[in-house]
């Protein structure tokens, strides 16, 4: 492959958050999948797990919940937060039309970051969740290469026990995103980025 062409695909991937009803072919699914498998993952310890929902009424369920979770949240949030709910709420349930979700899983960490950091060590983040991240960011240019849309949310998972309360979720692991994927309906304009001289430091 060029490299411009690499950095075209790279470039023009966009959050695409709005569907046609089409479900993507099986075959479509497995490659993403395929995609993720592919990241690294630290030790190559490959600490995710993908659970990929394709029913449109579960889908649909399950923003429900979210969107009943967040309002009673923010029902008791303080003012500051619940000015900011309604886009909140927008960005957190509009995967109720996508005809795939994908939930992204890590596998819980040991404490090694407590062990050796001490308590601050709580902090550090879990490279279990920053393997999975990577293995998303892979299946998001899959699925644009694949001419489908895709989106990573993590307000989604702000109603975290609707998603703790699915049914058989592999023990010791837990969500680190939710991903709506399906043919695209929309396609967005490239939201700016900050500038490289802004993001650099050359040492
Ligand atoms: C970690 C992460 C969490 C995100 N969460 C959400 C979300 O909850 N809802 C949403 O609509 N978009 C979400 N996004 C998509 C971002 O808004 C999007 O990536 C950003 O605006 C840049 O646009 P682009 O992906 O088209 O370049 C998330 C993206 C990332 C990387």
């Amino acid at each position: 492959m060029h490299e411009d062409a690499f950095f075209d695909v790279l470039r023009s991937r966009r959050s695409v958050r709005a569907f046609t009803d089409r479900l993507p072919d099986q075959t479509l699914l497995d490659r993403l999948i395929e995609a993720a498998q592919w990241a690294p993952s630290n030790h190559n310890r490959q600490g995710w797990k993908f659970l990929v929902f394709r029913d449109k009424a579960q889908i649909r369920e399950l923003s429900e919940k979210v969107h009943h979770s967040l309002c009673e949240s923010l029902a008791s949030a303080n003012r500051l937060l619940a000015a900011q709910g309604h886009e909140l709420l927008h960005f957190a349930t509009l995967f109720d039309k996508a005809p795939v979700i994908i939930l992204a899983m890590h596998k819980k960490s040991p404490a090694i970051g407590r062990a050796l950091l001490g308590p601050g060590g709580s902090g550090c983040v879990s490279s279990e969740a920053l393997s999975t991240a990577m293995a998303v960011q892979n299946l998001l240019l899959a699925a644009h290469v694949l001419r489908l849309g895709a989106c990573a949310m993590t307000a989604p998972l702000l109603a975290r026990e609707v998603w703790e309360s699915i049914p058989d979720l592999p023990a010791g692991f837990e969500p680190t995103c939710l991903v709506a994927v399906g043919y695209p309906a929309e396609k967005p304009s490239p939201p700016r980025r900050k500038s490289i001289g802004h993001i650099v430091e050359y040492r």
